[in-house]
């Protein structure tokens, strides 16, 4: 995951196909990269080795500074997996000049999502990818306390009266991005969903007048905004005059000011809308304070963001889950017409709620495709685990990928099973053996609506197409992007006749 080659390749790549100055700048920054992380290396390669005392058990590596980089890269729940056979529920390795602390299983993992963020602490991880493409005053960038208060505004925007509005949207963006796929044929499955959860999450959470705006050069905004979520940007220093860190920064201006403008409208309509934009209008801090202009649209963009890869991933992980389990997906599709009626008349939420089999399918997708292989804190004090003391300057993690397919917790682990969640399983007695939206104080706030989204997107199509993998082919998982995507993600369908 952290292959110095994953930072430069693409950066080169991509600006080889840009002009000679950008091409020359990245060279440049490439280099300076280069030397930093050496810098850091020489470092960390003179530093004593950790004592041993009851420091968790450190998996050394024969490679100064890469350390484990390399391997993890190229699979690191595997990496993941061996590690935990061999040196149980914690243990720490390095990678590109940092080490990492890995909690596994539901017990261990109780340290990251029960501890303090004063003494395992998130601002300090994630900080620097977030801050650049949200902006300031919002999320990572302030206090932790303060980003609760701005989470539970979110979650006031995020309620079932919000989702029964959802719905019609959500199937009429649906029906009107498909059309371009006709009867029958094999398509990018993956991009297509990326495209449409945008639009989607963009009506449902910014409101009409956005969506409005929404053409193909905000979408492009939107791309290079996103390509602020890379490895090159957690890893190197935010100063580097990289040619997708400009554009980043461009994008976050250019977006800021059509979010602006649209908040100031809203502001001085006479009219009252019932959406997520009117509810951080509304809404006050604890001591009063409404929300600035700037926060707003900070918070709007790490709505659309947070959902964004996270929902397109899941969706589209779904999607081929059902089209190799075909018996799967006809139950599915009997279950649309047994609770909406023969007709398959439009969606409403109550029947939503009542699509247990669609339900209980993407849960198991989460389980075995969670979007967010990791949670990452900083442990800013020791802390002690499993009888270690971890010190603080480790990166501890927990992974949701790992805890949710253990030989302890889970029964034919590696199956695609949905209705295990209807028989007793050992993971239901353990409190963090199913975790694809965290817990404790950095849990998601973004679940209902991710269910609400996926299950109306996954019913239409449903209704829409009968699927099949080609070929028998079913993607392996791309581990080189931080979200594990399907790999060239084509899939086969062909219009039902009902
Ligand atoms: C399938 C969809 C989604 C998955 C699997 C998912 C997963 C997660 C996970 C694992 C975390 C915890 C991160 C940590 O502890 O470090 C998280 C936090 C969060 N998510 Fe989601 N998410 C999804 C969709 C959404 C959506 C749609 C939104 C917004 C509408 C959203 C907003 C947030 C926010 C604001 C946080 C809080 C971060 C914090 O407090 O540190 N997510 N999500």
């Amino acid at each position: 995951m952290l292959s110095l080659l994953e930072v430069g390749g693409p950066l080169l790549e991509r600006a080889a196909a840009g002009s000679p100055l950008s091409m020359a700048l990245a060279v440049f920054a490439f280099v300076l990269s280069l030397g930093y992380l050496l810098q850091r290396g020489s470092r960390l390669l003179h530093q004593p080795p950790p004592a041993h005392g009851n420091y968790p058990p450190f998996i050394s590596s024969s490679i100064p500074f890469l350390g484990h980089a390399l391997e993890f890269g190229k699979n690191p729940i595997e990496f993941l997996e061996n590690a935990y056979e061999k040196y149980g529920p914690v243990f720490s390795f390095t990678m590109v000049g940092q080490t990492f602390t890995y909690l596994v299983g539901s017990d261990a993992a109780a340290l990251l999502f029960d501890s303090k963020n004063e003494d395992l602490n998130a601002e300090d991880v994630y900080s620097r990818l977030t801050t650049p493409v949200f902006g300031k005053g919002v999320a990572f960038d302030v206090p932790n306390p303060v980003f609760l208060e701005q989470k539970k505004m979110l979650k006031t925007g995020l309620n079932v009266a919000q989702f029964k509005q959802h719905i019609p949207i959500i199937e009429k963006e649906t029906k009107e991005y498909f059309k371009s796929w006709g009867e029958c044929g094999e398509r990018d499955l993956f991009e297509a969903l990326s495209e449409l959860t945008i639009l989607t999450a963009s009506h449902c959470l910014h409101g009409k007048e956005i969506r409005s705006l929404l053409n193909e050069k905000v979408a492009q905004l939107y791309a290079d905004l996103d390509g602020g979520f890379t490895h090159a940007a957690w890893l190197l220093p935010g100063w580097l005059p990289l040619p997708s860190f400009r554009r980043r920064d461009r994008a976050h201006r250019e977006i800021k000011t059509i979010f602006y403008k649209v908040i100031q409208k809203r502001r001085q309509s006479e009219e009252r809308e019932t959406d997520m934009l009117q509810t951080l209008l509304d809404v006050t801090y604890k001591d009063g304070r409404p929300l600035t202009d700037d926060e707003i649209a900070g918070l709007l963009i790490g709505l659309l963001l947070a959902g964004q890869h996270t929902s397109s991933t899941t969706s589209a992980w779904l999607g081929f889950f059902l089209a190799r389990e075909k018996s799967i997906q006809e139950q599915c599709y009997a279950e649309q017409k047994a609770v909406c009626g023969e007709d398959l008349q439009a969606l409403d939420y109550s029947q939503l709620k009542d699509l247990n089999t669609l339900d209980r399918c993407l849960k198991e997708t989460l389980r075995l495709r969670p979007p967010i292989m990791t949670m990452m804190r900083m442990a800013r004090t020791p802390l002690t685990v499993a009888g270690y003391t971890i010190p603080p300057g480790h990166q501890v993690c927990a992974s949701p990928t790992v805890n949710h397919r253990l030989k302890d917790s889970w029964a034919d682990r590696l199956e695609f099973k949905p209705d295990r969640y209807l028989q007793d399983n050992p993971a239901a007695g353990e409190k963090f053996a199913y975790v694809p939206f965290g817990a404790g104080r950095h849990r998601c706030i973004g679940e209902n609506f991710a269910y609400v989204q996926i299950k109306t997107i996954w019913s239409t199509l449903l209704r829409l197409y009968e699927f099949d993998l080609v070929d028998g082919y079913f993607p392996p998982v791309n581990y080189t992007t931080m979200i594990h995507t399907p790999h060239n993600p084509v899939i086969r369908y062909k219009k039902r006749s009902h």
